[in-house]
């Protein structure tokens, strides 16, 4: 069940999502960006078939720049911290000091992909609801 006063918010699509690129999607609201990515190997929390669909704030714990998916991790281009998003969002290298905010998934049987929380507070936010 979703979490107390989060949406349930469709941000993707299983025919759409292409293993090794991430897809950007607001959520919960239009001032909070996020990423859906298909890592092509088992991560804590994915779903779908191969357990590798997970998503994450897109907004880095050390100073809210917006990272990218590149080469398997979560990086962010301001000051180079480094996220693992097969392992809940840990950070691994850089100043950020604190995991990437998870964003738990629903997929439907037409195969849409929903947000349905956040787990963690998004930077720069003193609630996730605001
Ligand atoms: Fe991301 Fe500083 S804002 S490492």
């Amino acid at each position: 069940a979703p979490s107390l006063g989060y949406p349930a918010t469709r941000i993707g699509s299983l025919g759409t999502l292409k293993e090794g690129v991430g897809q950007y999607f607001a959520y919960p609201d239009d001032a909070a960006q996020g990423l859906l990515l298909k890592l092509g190997k088992p991560a804590i929390g994915g779903l779908g078939k191969e357990r590798d669909i997970v998503a994450f704030s897109a907004a880095c714990t050390h100073m809210g720049c917006g990272v990218a998916y590149k080469g398997e991790r979560l990086q962010c281009p301001c000051h180079y911290s480094m996220f693992d998003p097969a392992k809940n969002g840990q950070v691994y290298q850089g100043l950020a000091s604190s995991y990437l905010p998870q964003i738990p998934l629903r997929i439907d049987a037409a195969g849409d992909i929903y947000a349905v929380a956040v787990e963690g507070l998004i930077w720069g936010r003193a609630r996730n609801i605001l």
